[in-house]
């Protein structure tokens, strides 16, 4: 992770808000949010995680937001994947090193075929809590609170499980901390070396239906990076590493605001539990507390836009988090869903040119595209996940935009999860191996499936 080499700051807007404290979202009506029973229980768990040292630094966040601006001009693409929700039980060091080679795996297709940098996002180190359709669950005649992530409580159906405890966000910051130090110590340690690509092969990579393809990428690259070494006459030492960070849905407000801080020779206030928290679209108010809390932040900002978002609001909440239009602090994540993007994307791609601002956009193909079957079993279809993609891209160069990134849920593992890809996983396949306690991710197989036709679909050196 991030290193720091060129460092430009973005500019120096959002430095000092009005009205603004880390607690001030606490005054708006806050969504999703558990209750907690003991509010000194709560105060005591708070107090000490405002203790602890943060995850990530100011310079990390910088360096990031001036890479999203470099992707709002088209000179970057943005992938940012992951869990839905990691589980403090997934805190592994197969699981890690798993999740971080399929992203670089991915990333090496994304850079090679469209010829543009990319800047990897992991969905890691603080994706614990989840929004909920409803803030209780009923089973057989017994009503508990919903599961709403590990940082809140737990999945098993019982009172205890089940109960919001405070300290969960202590158990979650250690976890992300581990998992932070984990993938520092590989990215820096040579795990993420452009000689050695053969550190990123999984198990099950030869097994998959575009081994070949992408071995043939790899040799390519490994070349390449060959050839300019060659011409150089020495080792370039920016291909020994790559850059990671790392996001999260700013959902719990109570944890984001305990590694809310300020930091020695930067003014204003940096959320420093991660590079670039996001707003789910259940949040996405712009009287809520949500956008509040994100208001006053310096880090680089998502805003998740359902076909439901009225437009007015959209433009209402671009005008709250980036009153100055600073350069890469708005990404914006569409999630239409492959029936509805068609008519669902162009309006909100023509209002937001329209006010000339400088956002990123990037499609999330998942959340808009899950369905449950008959036996109750959350899946998603390859094909409508690749179908979004492809009518995003063309949406957005019909409407004079570009589409400049992609949110994805997948893991490293072999599950089986989503229905189809090279594969055609069934209905039948779902249940050997489908471990999420939440959203369907792609498999191994299905990501790398995904980032070709991705390639195919942008082509060379398009915007
Ligand atoms: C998510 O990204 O896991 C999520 C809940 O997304 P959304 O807010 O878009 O539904
Ligand atoms: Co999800």
């Amino acid at each position: 992770m991030m290193r720091v080499s060129k460092q430009k700051i973005p500019g120096k807007s959002a430095t000092k808000v009005a009205g603004w404290q880390p607690e001030s979202w606490q005054m708006r009506p806050a969504a999703q949010q558990p209750l907690y029973a003991d509010s000194d229980e709560l105060n005591r768990a708070r107090r000490e995680l405002s203790g602890l040292p943060p995850l990530v630094t100011s310079w990390e966040i910088l360096q990031l937001k001036q890479l999203i601006a470099e992707a709002q001009q088209g000179q970057r693409f943005l992938l940012q994947g992951g869990d839905c929700a990691e589980s403090f039980a997934d805190c592994s060091s197969e699981r890690i090193s798993n999740r971080l080679k399929v992203i670089l795996q991915m990333s090496l297709v994304l850079v090679h075929g469209l010829q543009r940098p990319v800047i990897r996002l992991g969905r890691f180190a603080g994706q614990y809590a989840k929004p909920r359709s409803t803030k209780m669950e009923s089973r057989n005649g017994i009503e508990l609170p919903s599961y709403r992530g590990d940082l809140v409580n737990a999945p098993e159906f019982t009172p205890t499980a089940r109960r919001p405890d405070p300290n969960r966000m202590l158990r979650g910051h250690a976890r992300s901390a581990l998992t932070m130090n984990f993938v520092r110590a590989l990215v820096d340690g040579g795990f993420a070396d452009l000689h050695h690509p053969e550190y990123w092969d999984l198990r099950w990579v030869d097994a998959s239906a575009h081994a070949a393809e992408y071995r043939r990428i790899v040799t390519d690259i490994a070349e390449a990076v060959q050839f300019m070494e060659t011409l150089i006459g020495e080792p370039i030492a920016s291909f020994s590493r790559v850059d990671f960070y790392t996001s999260h849905e700013a959902l719990l407000l109570h944890y984001e605001q305990a590694l809310t801080r300020q930091v020695p020779r930067q003014p204003g206030w940096f959320n420093l539990s991660t590079h670039f928290p996001w707003i789910g679209m259940r949040t996405a108010d712009p009287n809520g507390a949500h956008v509040e809390y994100c208001r006053g932040i310096r880090n680089p900002i998502g805003i998740k836009i359902g076909p439901t978002m009225p437009i007015a609001r959209l433009l209402h909440i671009l005008e709250i988090l980036n009153p100055d239009d600073e350069a890469g602090r708005i990404v914006l994540i569409h999630r239409m869903g492959a029936s509805k993007i068609t008519e669902a994307l162009p309006p909100v791609l023509e209002a937001v040119r329209a006010t000339g601002r400088q956002v990123l956009w990037c499609c999330d193909p998942m959340h808009g595209n899950t369905e449950t079957l008959a036996n109750g079993i959350k899946t998603r279809r390859f094909a409508n996940i690749v179908g979004e993609l492809e009518q995003s891209v063309d949406l957005h160069a019909a409407a004079g935009t570009h589409l400049g990134g992609v949110h994805l849920e997948l893991t490293g593992e072999d599950v089986t999860e989503c229905m189809g890809g090279a594969r055609d996983l069934s209905e039948a396949d779902l249940s050997r191996a489908y471990r999420s306690n939440v959203d369907p991710r792609l498999n191994y197989e299905q990501s790398i499936e995904l980032a070709l036709r991705i390639v195919q679909k942008l082509g060379r050196s398009k915007k």
